[in-house]
């Protein structure tokens, strides 16, 4: 393979040949959008580090919808923003929540498209934690009754997906018990397998009204140190019963996508999170970085990496430069 017998350059000569020899492909199938959902009627509150993204009211979901079935993408993800917070986030499961809302709200629209939630505590805690506290830190085993519950209460108010993104042990096997029991034995879980404790959330925190009021969650979610413990934290979620496990974040995990991928082979999928999102946003207000060039290519890098499946603040963005370049 020595040069000059053999060049690289001659797969690289022009758009045509370069398509032909093309690894990767990135499609708008491979795309979900995360949305927050607030209480209230006729809300639109943009956040502000998060450029194009705002809290949402149930009416103005369904209106958001409109778009996002029309750029085609297939697949959003709900968080909410209840009226009432407490010690133990008791309006996560509430029947008329606006999560349990927008739920049935998108379904009677737009019944094809996927609906997965996030299952976790923190939006619903006064303190911001990811489930109850005792002396102190999160308790994992209470914890779980909770997220059961919420879950439940997604599944019921028609969410085709659960997320549980606690990073509690043994959660997925809770919830899936939970689900088997009340006939739900077909909804899947997408596990939030590998969760880092990482800065990359700050954007989001300001979103989701959900940044602790104490501490931090170092106690339940991962050192950013640590590979092994990764593929651990992915195993047993398979054990327990998780249909797609999850990297988050993504860009700064791209080895932990490459290496779940490879080791278990299983469907895949990685957040591009707030932070990842407002960083290039950032960068490209001030013109150091051109937006749909750096934004292409880090979804192309997730893909790469071995994520089946992105979930990303650039959806919309993303869809409309692939529309474009057909
Ligand atoms: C809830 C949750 C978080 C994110 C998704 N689900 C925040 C956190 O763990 O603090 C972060 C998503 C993002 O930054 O885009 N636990």
């Amino acid at each position: 393979m020595n040069f000059p017998i053999y060049r690289l350059r001659r797969l690289r000569k022009n758009p045509t040949i370069r398509e032909m020899v093309r690894e990767t492909d990135l499609n708008v199938s491979d795309l979900i959008l995360p949305l927050f959902v607030t209480h209230g009627k006729g809300i639109t509150k943009p956040i502000k580090s998060m450029p194009g993204h705002a809290q949402l009211s149930v009416d103005n979901i369904r209106k958001e919808m409109k778009e996002v079935v029309s750029l085609g993408i297939p697949s959003v993800l709900l968080f909410g923003i209840p009226e009432h917070k407490d010690a133990t986030g008791s309006s996560a499961n509430d029947p008329h929540g606006p999560v349990q809302e927008a739920i049935a709200a998108i379904k009677d629209k737009y019944p094809q498209v996927q609906v997965i939630t996030d299952v976790c505590m923190c939006e619903y805690t006064s303190h911001g934690h990811c489930g109850i506290i005792k002396d102190g830190d999160v308790d994992n085993d209470s914890t779980l009754e909770l997220l059961c519950e919420e879950a439940l209460s997604h599944v019921k108010a028609g969410a085709d997906i659960v997320a549980p993104s606690d990073m509690m042990d043994g959660r997925v096997a809770a919830i899936r018990g939970a689900l088997d029991d009340e006939g739900y034995d077909d909804t899947p879980i997408m596990s939030y397998a590998a969760k880092y404790s990482s800065a990359f959330y700050g954007p989001f925190r300001d979103a989701a009204e959900s940044t602790p009021q104490f501490g931090d969650r170092r106690s339940y979610q991962m050192d950013p140190a640590n590979a092994e413990e990764a593929l651990r934290e992915v195993a047993l979620d398979i054990e327990e019963g998780a249909d797609i496990v999850m990297v988050k974040p993504a860009l700064p995990y791209l080895d932990i996508i490459r290496r779940i991928k490879t080791e278990f082979g299983y469907p895949t999928a990685a957040y591009n999170v707030s932070g990842e999102f407002s960083m290039i946003k950032a960068a490209a207000a001030a013109g150091w970085l051109d937006h749909d060039r750096a934004m292409m290519e880090s979804l192309m890098s997730i893909r790469r990496a071995g994520a089946d499946m992105i979930i990303t603040y650039f959806a919309k963005e993303a869809a409309k430069v692939m529309r474009k370049a057909g």
